[in-house]
């Protein structure tokens, strides 16, 4: 950190990140640019949240007309944005209502409270379980928190939200064998993001869906990470002709804007009613006019067919690389949501790239994840890998 004010301010937040030394002051396309002016290839995108990328002509004028009409009022009153992103993200999931909130794990939060207050509605008192899978992430608030399915996350906060139960992922018969008349939801990410870039299996999700209905469970899919058009589609369970009950959705969806969301079944989202759930900053207009330029790029403007094109080049350059490289081990995850599983600490990589002036993160503790903006190009890609090949050579 060059600038001296800036680190010394820098020493009143407080201590939750291990965030290298590096203070990025632009950013333009996929690249962004640190106070010497040092430019870097940006493949983490605010770690899958920079849908656009840096300097989006069209988003930046929408989120700039909205700036200047009406940032925000109250869930006293409507606002004309925010009605108009819950139609097109009902039309897209397939699902018939939304709440909007700020975060990721806010979502999730309202994601357990919906389908327990449901399942309390229409199963019986005692229907408060929750069943969620090993090696997940939901977020840091106390309910996403008790149903993540990683200690590490949870050491020290106990006690957590009680009867939440953890089973192996893309294990159907774990699931059901966990499954009583007491479960109001089965909560999984249809692609793991953080525990590794881990896609369910085709036939397990399948199953999932069939199950949840057998025993009349509301079915959430945490598409936080791998929703809005990061994985080709516009949700990743799409992929799978599945449908869930509820999904959540944040990173991407603001495009950089704080926006968090969950879009419900109509019959679901009716245990939802005036004063069960709330949130101050909720469909707030700026953030979700922000949402709705991302989403219309995402619909009309073709970048929905880009990410599925680039997705296939960015997995076909890195199966070459792994086809000669054996520190890579595995190449997994769809579209613009990839991950390689090395064989040597994924930091040294990520290190060594950012050295180099390419920007990744890891993901579990094997994982490298690329997850660039979703207006990534073929050129970039190729940057990216040139980079990354230089990386591993150094590593042989
Ligand atoms: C699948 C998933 N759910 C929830 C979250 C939490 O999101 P946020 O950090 O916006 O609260 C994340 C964040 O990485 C995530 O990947």
């Amino acid at each position: 950190m060059k600038d001296s004010t800036i680190a010394k301010a820098q020493s009143h937040i407080m201590n939750t990140y291990a965030s290298f030394p590096v203070v990025f002051v632009k950013g333009q396309g996929r690249y962004l640019y640190d106070e010497d002016g040092r430019q870097y290839l940006d493949f983490v995108a605010g770690i899958a949240v920079n849908a656009l990328g840096y300097g989006h002509e069209r988003y930046l004028q929408r989120v700039t007309a909205q700036l200047h009409d009406l940032v925000h009022v109250s869930n006293l009153y409507y606002n004309q944005a925010a009605p108009m992103l819950a139609a097109k993200l009902t039309a897209y999931s397939g699902l018939e209502k939304a709440f909007f909130c700020n975060s990721g794990a806010e979502a999730v939060e309202a994601a357990l409270k919906l389908a327990r207050l449901w399942a309390k509605a229409n199963k019986g008192p005692d229907a408060f379980k929750v069943i969620s899978m090993l090696n997940s992430f939901h977020g840091r608030t106390f309910g996403a928190i008790s149903a993540t399915g990683q200690q590490k996350y949870q050491n020290g906060l106990d006690p957590l939200l009680p009867e939440v139960t953890f089973v192996e992922f893309n294990d159907l018969q774990a699931l059901a064998a966990a499954m009583d008349g007491q479960t109001a939801a089965v909560i999984l990410e249809p692609i793991q993001g953080e525990g590794g870039i881990n896609p369910a299996d085709q036939q397990y999700l399948q199953g999932v869906r069939r199950l949840c209905s057998d025993h009349n469970v509301v079915l959430i899919f945490d598409e936080v990470q791998s929703g809005i058009g990061r994985t080709g589609q516009f949700f990743a369970y799409q992929h799978y002709g599945v449908k869930p009950d509820i999904v959540t959705c944040a990173k991407g969806l603001g495009g950089g804007i704080p926006i968090g969301a969950i879009l419900a079944s109509e019959s679901v989202a009716a245990a939802f009613t005036p004063g069960t759930h709330a949130s101050t900053f909720g469909g707030n207009a700026l953030a979700t006019a922000a949402a709705s330029a991302v989403v219309d790029e995402l619909m009309d403007e073709g970048l929905l067919e880009q990410v599925q094109v680039q997705g296939c080049y960015l997995a076909e350059k890195l199966q070459q690389l792994a086809a000669a490289y054996p520190v890579i081990r595995q190449v997994k995850g769809k579209g613009l949501m990839q991950g390689i599983q090395v064989t040597v600490p994924p930091g040294e990589i990520v290190s060594r790239a950012m050295a180099k002036g390419l920007l990744l993160v890891g993901a579990g503790s094997d994982v490298v994840r690329f997850v660039p903006p979703l207006t990534v190009t073929a050129a970039e890609i190729d940057a990216c890998i040139e980079i990354l090949e230089s990386v591993l050579e150094e590593l042989q």
